[in-house]
């Protein structure tokens, strides 16, 4: 076996991973369109054709764009009624928005634990985190896996809660053929620079109900309301519209969502199986039920005993040293400062909210597990290549578990 890179030899790759985000000629000229048209904004062709488009490419009645997937789900949450000092229940898996767009409604975060195979929030882990205070859930898609909604809205119903899906991961991502954001009351998606639908910055919340769409719209525009005037303002809230230059770039990102999704489903596939016979490490499952993944990421788990007891910050180093970019992710919510110092990091937190938070007690130990020494992660722009770029990442990790003792003395 070569030399590990980690220790000075040849990495097994050198050449990059396709680049994110995909372009070409149509954004550029969707753009300038948009510059000539003089319609930039309020009003604007390019918005209404996108939320027009959104709702049609996930099945939904109504979709509305915004300014982020932070601010849909804010939006999503305040649409569905939610108040100060409601609880609100969601996975500490996931990124730090799903708890703050939360927060930023005075309501109140309960983390339930993950499941080890997903990463999604565990259904069975709801019910006994459900108290008189309880108004919804957050179910996230975690990396575009879809969350068991069949088990969701069987809680929901039974303790009559509203559910927001967080699909700011989740384009294309399909539960029993529905597209994910779709099943639940309300579904929030982002358009950041890194998701597999970009402008950028953006967001969106879509519903099929249309009294939330309603508030949708007035938390999205003002606290304007549909039928009302300009200046007519019913909800407390501000602007948090999309721009047309954002929606220009996304009808045309929208035209690949489909192309890439295949791409990604089947390099998975490949990759899945190529990880499985080095052993050591085992791809995350897609939860049964689901139809489609969207792989926003790919995570896999690392399993220490297998690679001579190294740690998985070791085994990092190593891969990302063949040429092969990956990391960690993220670290349980709860953990964050942010929530352990809750009144100096809010200190716009409204007192009927904190008087339920001591976060320094919650303890997930699923998640804490994972974060802690577990989860690997690929980003999405690697798996749009073709299957050599597969190849290449279970070669490195082969060559890794082909030389645990160099492995063993690399520094943490
Ligand atoms: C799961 C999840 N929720 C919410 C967000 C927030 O979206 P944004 O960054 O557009 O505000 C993100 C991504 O950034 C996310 O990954």
């Amino acid at each position: 076996m070569a030399k590990l890179a980690v220790c000075g030899g040849m990495p097994v790759r050198t050449r990059e991973f396709p680049k994110w985000p995909v372009r070409d000629i149509r954004e550029e000229e969707a753009l300038i369109d948009v510059v000539r048209s003089g319609e930039w904004g309020i009003g604007s062709r390019a918005v209404a054709e996108f939320d027009k488009k959104f709702a049609e490419f996930l099945g939904a009645k109504y979709a509305i764009s915004c300014t982020n997937g932070t601010d849909a789900i804010s939006i999503g949450l305040q649409a569905l009624g939610i108040r100060a000092g409601d609880e609100v229940i969601l996975p500490p898996y996931t990124f730090m928005a799903t708890s703050t767009a939360t927060l930023a409604v005075n309501a109140v975060p309960i983390f339930v634990d993950i499941d080890p195979d997903t990463y999604n929030i565990d259904p069975d882990k709801i019910e006994e985190a459900i108290t008189d205070r309880t108004r919804a859930i957050i179910p996230v898609h975690i990396a575009g896996n879809p969350v068991d909604m069949d088990r969701i809205m069987r809680v929901a119903k039974k303790y009559d809660l509203r559910v927001l899906e967080d699909s700011a991961q989740a384009h294309g991502a399909r539960w029993a053929g529905k597209m994910a954001g779709t099943i639940g009351d309300v579904g929030a998606w982002s358009f950041q620079s890194s998701k597999n639908v970009t402008s950028g910055e953006g967001g969106a919340t879509a519903t099929n109900d249309e009294k939330i769409f309603d508030r949708l719209f007035s938390f999205q525009n003002c606290g304007r309301v549909r039928t009302g005037k300009w200046y007519e303002h019913h909800n407390m809230s501000g602007n948090h519209r999309l721009s047309a230059f954002q929606a220009a770039v996304l009808i045309v990102q929208l035209d690949r969502v489909e192309e890439y999704c295949v791409r990604r489903e089947k390099n998975a596939a490949y990759l899945d199986s190529r990880l499985r016979e080095i052993g050591g490490v085992e791809p995350t499952v897609m939860t049964p039920g689901a139809t489609r993944h969207a792989y926003h990421l790919y995570i896999f788990r690392f399993n220490s005993e297998e690679f001579g007891g190294v740690s998985r910050n070791v085994f990092l180093k190593a891969l990302q040293a063949e040429g092969v970019p990956c990391s960690e992710g993220y670290v349980p919510l709860y953990k964050l400062p942010l929530f352990q110092h809750l009144d100096e990091s809010w200190p716009a937190l409204n007192k009927v909210s904190a008087r339920y938070m001591d976060y320094s007690k919650v303890s997930c130990p699923v998640c804490e597990r994972v974060c802690r020494e577990e989860a690997v992660w690929l980003t999405q722009n690697m798996l749009i290549g073709d299957q050599s770029d597969m190849d290449d990442i279970a070669e490195a990790v082969a060559k890794i578990k082909g030389n645990l003792g160099e492995l063993r003395g690399v520094a943490e």
